[in-house]
């Protein structure tokens, strides 16, 4: 049977039985239709690569294509950012702007963000609000903009914007909606086409009913023992996974009977089937009808659920069923129903309906069950109270610590009829509070002697489960007291509340937020230092540019998926995969012993440990690829996994297993093989002076951190010839041609790699990439056959190390005036099983005293590695200075609370007065109305018991020091005069490329219009030093300025005075000059320097659930003369916005028994999203030329060194803490904030006990 659609217009008949069964339209879009726009990382609806439109002829709407199954594609058109626009036909103005307003840094997630905004605009008929537009983005990650450029660029188009808009982006004219038709009758879709049942061979089936009867003769047809699915958006298999097992796949989208809405003066009937975006829908326009006020609220809950396109597909059914199915799902639509007591009604056959409570319906056994609708009853406003929570771990996108509703019935005297009280996140047997309902009933709700019974009671009843990686139950124990707090804070009459309290009511408003970016350009440089648009930035937002994983290759190629180990410490014995390469599509397993040379991805002639690509013996974290599985799908490799049974050996008796620092340091006796001294100070004894007028002591701890590259790790390898053509997302091309040479026992020169860009690196592919890029090569070396591998989320994660976690331990002697007269910090550093990569002995330990005086005497760092059972870890962003300055700032604010004195005037006792620090600071005090603000801050916390606010502060010494080297070859092409530049370096959105053409525009007196930059390859990057330390721009810039000096040298001699570009090179062709040439950047062409950076952060603290607003970030940086002051400003929002996910949201839980890593998904792995960033980001690029000689062109680097100051918003919320703390009536104690600190840390450290909530 073959189905029909279309995709950017053109017409797709296929025959559904030549595909899988589940195929994702995601798939088809890429691999059969072959067009690459559309990505995708994580398959699960949490990262917004895979955004595209569908429409069906009345409408449209956004859909993750990760999610959306083929097989419910019929008659939609279906459109993809090649769609929208595109060199030839002309880019869509969402393109534009995205490119021409600063958007774009990877341009990995750039067509998510584009076909997100586009479906925004045809829902609405192209009329937004800003507000609109800032709340709908809630799915899309970036990792590198750090969201405001993109935000800017989106808000621009609505109705409201008052956003300056580039003078060539004005055009609006294309965002009009025009209605698609059919592509199976020509005519603009009226629904209806009939398909019924499809068998395929292996057995699965899918049906399409069109009535009820239809669907229960489906049901019918179902063995009792066979696993089947209602499938409605499918989104389910983004929260837990679909199961292999399905057989039967029942599509609901042609029932009409489930995707009814009626309303009358009693209830909202609403069909079971109704997206999640359909129902929000209605409730608004029901809200207004009296009796359904309460409506508003519930939108506003739904509007907290998942992100827009997982509503646009996700049903109220899908959502309710998976309740039934996962008891511990803390459904938002269930809880919120449940406390409204709606009803649903559900069908066992085509009949009979039988209307059922949710409880009812939800223990009821009957897998046939279908819900057929959703009773909503009306609560009138003056009867009824309805107040609904969910509070998450960041402002959207993420499931609930703990979701709560609760609906009062008040009599007229004042008192409660009835009560409904709603937790979810507690325990899967928990939903009601009841006997708190019960004590409720015949009070009046705001009477304070009630309401101290009333948490008395409810804080014994709320007893929540421990199953990790959930937050701890004592967070969601006061979390949930809190919300029924917050609720009677926020209903009771303003006269029974006392003003103090009253803003614990009112959940955090977050206004839209806004940036100001501030830099200067020398236009004699021109184009260095103007601020240009990215070089790729209008093909990235088309979609157009191409990543490894777009590499096209013939139709016989394979797919990979690793093979994990799970026990860890003991030796493999036998691995058998005989089951496995039965399982359908199954093509090859092979382990370490199918690998011809040596078994490592890591060369030690790169500096580093060797660590298998395969392990052989023994298991030294849980997941370590032990092999890999070779299918015909990505989906079969992925399914075979669990079929390969491993034998494993002599487990250590003695062997404590230890997956992260905390494990080792909890441990009752610390194990010192684990600790490697790398970095111990030379110093013996640190010279304290004999009488500190303070000692303080303490211990800081930094969590790891997950690189969270929209691009996955990815390699695609094609056999040619006698070698291998290999496509590697890699920030290292030399160490992954020599890794797989030396793995095959081939020469470098057979296998050539190429990298067009990499969507995003962060330090995740320096060597981890390796493993896949190994891995694929000897597949495709074996096989002799194109092979792709591409890293699942969880393998990725499981499989890949982290940033460096840290432990600080400190002591310093401290002068009353804040001075700091000896200093001894012990830190210890997560390595994971080995130290390669290691941040301890350079960056950790050479920033730890940051821009402060010390003395060779009174200073004493000591840095150690810590081996634990988990992969090795990485650098990452900033590897080592964050840390290191973290520690030392740290210190400074420590200090400054038990000497109780400011912060800032800590530092500046403290600074070394040879620092440019010692101006800078001050002067930014001042600018920045610190002190004022800070006198605000408190006069705003004493007012205010239950919402407090901070001010945090950081400074920055980052060292910048060359490595290596990094070769270049410019082309000059007689015919136009066009020039192309190819390097060494990598471009991972760090605008290298933009850069590049730059310089050479400048060097070569040409228009930037006249360069293009290459894809970076091992011919003419042979030997290329990795990218990364920030320090891959200036290099590579370095040298293409030497070439193009070259070059302008060899021109001179027919150069004549008034003659053009071309004609010059025209004549130095005839001349048969010799118009490439290639050079390099070594380490010492250009001498270190160091960047300095503030920063300073304001929070505001919701006491009672630990949500945060960042209220305003003021950051100078020192970007000496920019280079490129766009794509400065760009790296420097980007890196401090993934620096404030490390300190506030992203957390990694392994688990102690088995080393498993529990967070592994997008699931519960939060970066932050684009409403978490500051509401007001101010950025200045400071102008600060070094004299020439250092660095390259006065410039300095920016990529990395923000990432460090994203610190400051700690010492914020440390202040907002000690104000609870305060009016807690505990004492003064300075509280161990780290990384992450999280609505969990900020609640259990906020110091209130339940039995404090009283309403005055
Ligand atoms: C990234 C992401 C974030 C999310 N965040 C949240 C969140 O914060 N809060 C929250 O509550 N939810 C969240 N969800 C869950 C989401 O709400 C559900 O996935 C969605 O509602 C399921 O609807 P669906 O139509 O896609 O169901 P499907 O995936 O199509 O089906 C799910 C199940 O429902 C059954 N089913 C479908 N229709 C019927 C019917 N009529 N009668 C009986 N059974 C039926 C199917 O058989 C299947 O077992 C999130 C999901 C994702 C992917
Ligand atoms: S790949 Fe679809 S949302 Fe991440
Ligand atoms: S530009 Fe958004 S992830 Fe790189």
């Amino acid at each position: 049977m073959s189905t029909t659609f279309t995709i950017n217009g053109q017409p797709y008949s296929v025959n559904l039985t030549d595909l899988p069964p589940d195929i994702t339209l995601n798939t088809f879009i890429r691999e059969h239709a072959q067009l690459t726009a559309t990505k995708f990382m994580c398959q699960e609806g949490g990262c917004g690569a895979c955004v595209c439109a569908v429409s069906d002829g009345k409408s449209s709407w956004t859909v993750n294509s990760c999610l959306k199954l083929l097989n419910t594609c019929s008659q939609l058109e279906i459109v993809t950012c090649e769609g929208l626009g595109n060199q030839n036909s002309g880019y869509h103005p969402i393109q534009k702007r995205l490119a021409k307003m600063n958007g774009t840094q990877c341009g990995y997630c750039s067509p998510g963000f584009v076909m997100n905004m586009y479906g925004l605009l045809e829902q609405h008929g192209g009329r937004v609000t800003m507000s609109e537009v800032e709340n709908s983005f809630g799915g899309n990650i970036c990792r590198c903009t750090g969201y405001r450029p993109i935000l800017d660029a989106m808000k621009s188009f609505a109705v409201d914007s008052d956003i300056e808009v580039p003078a060539e982006c004005t055009d609006i004219e294309d965002l009009s909606v025009k209605p698609r038709n059919c592509p199976r009758t020509g005519k603009i879709c009226g629904g209806g086409c009939q398909r019924s049942k499809l068998i395929y061979e292996e057995g699965y089936q899918w049906y399409w009913p069109k009535t009820l009867v239809e669907l229960f003769e489906a049901l019918e047809n179902i063995e009792d023992s066979d696993e089947f699915m209602l499938v409605a958006g499918n989104t389910a298999h983004g929260v837990y996974r679909r199961s292999p097992d399905i057989k039967h796949f029942i599509d609901v989208s042609g029932l009409e009977e489930l995707y009814q809405h009626s309303s009358d003066s009693q209830q909202l009937k609403l069909g079971a089937n109704m997206s999640l975006t359909q129902t929000m829908e209605i409730l608004q326009s029901t809200s207004k009808q009296p009796g359904f006020e309460y409506l508003e609220v519930l939108w506003n809950h739904i509007d907290l659920v998942a992100n827009v396109p997982v509503r646009n597909s996700g049903t109220l059914a899908g959502n309710i069923a998976t309740k039934k199915h996962h008891p511990e799902f803390p459904s938002d639509i269930f809880i919120s129903f449940e406390a409204l007591d709606v009803k649903v009604l559900a069908m066992e056959n085509a009949t009979d309906e039988q209307e059922m409570t949710l409880e009812e319906f939800l223990s009821d056994s009957n897998k046939k069950l279908v819900l057929k609708a959703f009773h909503l009853p009306a609560y009138p406003k003056d009867k009824f109270i309805y107040d609904s929570y969910k509070i998450m771990p960041r402002a959207q996108n993420a499931h609930a610590y703990v979701n709560a509703a609760f609906l009062l019935e008040v009599e007229s005297d004042s008192t409660v009829e009835s009560a409904r009280i709603c937790f979810g996140g507690i325990r899967p047997d928990f939903t009601h509070a009841a006997p708190i309902e019960q004590l409720m009933v015949g009070h009046k709700p705001f009477e304070s002697g009630l309401i101290e019974q009333l948490f008395n009671k409810l804080e014994n009843l709320i007893q929540p489960d421990e199953v990790l990686p959930d937050a701890s139950p004592a967070y969601r124990s006061k979390l949930a007291c809190g919300l029924l707090y917050k609720f009677l804070l926020k209903h009771a009459p303003d006269a029974e509340v006392s003003e103090k309290f009253k803003s614990g009511g009112q959940s955090l408003q977050r206004p839209l937020s806004s940036g100001m970016q501030l830099f200067q350009t020398q236009k004699q440089n021109y184009p260095v230092t103007q601020a240009v648009q990215k070089l790729e930035g209008m093909i990235q937002c088309s979609g157009e540019a191409t990543y490894m994983n777009d590499v096209l290759t013939a139709s016989n190629s394979v797919y990979c998926a690793f093979v994990g180990a799970t026990k860890v410490g003991a030796t493999i014995d036998q691995i058998d995969a005989s089951e496995a390469l039965q399982q359908p599509g199954v093509v090859a397993f092979y382990s370490a012993k199918d690998i011809p040379g040596t078994n490592t991805f890591c060369e030690p002639s790169f500096g580093y440990q060797a660590e298998e690509i395969f392990c052989s013996g023994l298991v030294l974290y849980s997941e370590q690829p032990v092999g890999m599985i070779v299918a015909l799908t990505a989906d079969q490799a992925q399914r075979a996994v669990k079929f390969v049974n491993i034998n494993y050996s002599n487990p250590r008796a003695d062997f404590q297993l230890m997956p992260s620092l905390k494990h080792v340091f909890s441990s009752p006796t610390l194990d010192a093989s684990r600790i490697v001294p790398l970095a111990v100070s030379k110093l013996k004894d640190v010279k304290f002076s004999d009488k500190p007028d303070v000692e303080v002591r303490g211990i800081f701890e930094m969590g790891l951190q997950y690189h969270f590259t929209m691009e996955p790790q990815t390699t695609v390898v094609i056999p040619f010839e006698d070698g291998l053509r290999v496509f590697s997302a890699t920030q290292w091309m030399d160490h992954t041609q020599s890794a797989i040479a030396h793995m095959l026992q081939i020469k470098a020169k057979d296998v050539q790699l190429q990298v067009r860009r990499l969507g995003g690196g962060y330090g995740s592919k320096i060597s981890r990439g390796n493993q896949v890029a190994c891995a694929a090569s000897l597949a495709a070396y074996k096989l002799n056959r194109p092979v792709r591998f591409v890293q699942t989320i969880e393998s990725m994660m499981e499989c890949n190390g982290k940033r460096w976690a840290c432990r600080s331990e400190y002591q310093c002697h401290v002068k009353s005036n804040g001075k700091i007269v000896g200093l001894s910090n012990d830190f210890y550093e997560d390595a994971g099983w080995n130290t390669n990569e290691s941040p301890v002995q350079g960056h950790s330990t050479s920033t730890a005293s940051n821009c402060y005086e010390f003395t060779e005497s009174n200073f004493k760092v000591s840095g150690h590695a810590v081996l634990t059972d988990a992969p090795s870890s990485t650098w990452c962003r900033a590897p080592g200075s964050v840390e290191g300055i973290a520690m030392m700032e740290n210190i400074i604010e420590h200090v400054a609370f038990e000497i109780q004195k400011d912060p800032a005037d800590v530092r500046l006792a403290n600074i070394n007065k040879k620092s440019k620090m010692a101006t800078l600071l001050p002067e930014f005090l001042k600018t920045r109305e610190y002190f004022s603000r800070k006198k605000e801050i408190e006069a705003y916390n004493s007012n205010n018991r239950w919402k407090k606010r901070g001010l945090g502060l950081s400074v920055m010494n980052f060292p910048i020091i060359y490595l290596g080297q990094f070769p270049a070859t410019v082309a000059i092409y007689h015919v136009d005069g066009t020039v192309v530049v190819t390097h060494g370096g990598i471009e991972m959105g760090q605008g290298m490329n933009t850069k590049v053409a730059q310089v050479a525009a400048y060097t070569l007196g040409i228009d930037l219009s006249y360069i293009k930059v290459e894809s970076s390859e091992t011919i003419n990057g042979a030997n290329s030093m990795v990218t990364g330390y920030a320090i891959g721009s200036e290099s590579v810039c370095f040298a293409v300025r030497k070439i193009c000096e070259t070059l302008n040298a060899r021109l001179k001699p027919v150069r004549k005075p008034k003659a053009s570009w071309v004609e010059t090179v025209e004549a130095a062709n005839a001349q048969l000059i010799n118009l490439i040439a290639s050079d390099q950047c070594k380490a010492g062409d250009m001498q270190t320097y160091q960047v300095l950076g503030l920063a300073l952060s304001e929070v505001e603290i919701d006491v009672l659930t630990g949500n945060i607003l960042i209220k305003r970030v003021d950051l100078l940086e020192d970007a000496g003369e920019s280079l490129s002051p766009w794509i400065d400003v760009g790296q420097v929002e980007g890196a401090f916005v993934m620096g404030l996910g490390y300190w506030l949201s992203e957390l990694l839980i392994y688990e102690g028994d088995n080393g498993r890593l529990l967070t592994n998904r997008t699931w519960n792995y939060k970066p932050l999203g684009a409403k978490d960033i500051p509401i007001d980001f101010r950025v200045e690029l400071m102008h600060n030329p070094r004299p020439n000689g250092a660095g390259f062109m006065r410039s300095k680097a920016t990529g990395e060194p923000p990432c460090v100051l994203a610190v400051s918003v700690i010492f914020a919320l440390q202040q907002a803490l000690q104000s609870a703390r305060q009016d807690a009536g505990l004492p003064r104690e300075w509280l161990r904030l780290g990384a992450p600190t999280t609505p969990e840390t900020l609640v259990l450290n906020s110091g209130h006990q339940v039995a404090e909530f009283k309403l005055k």
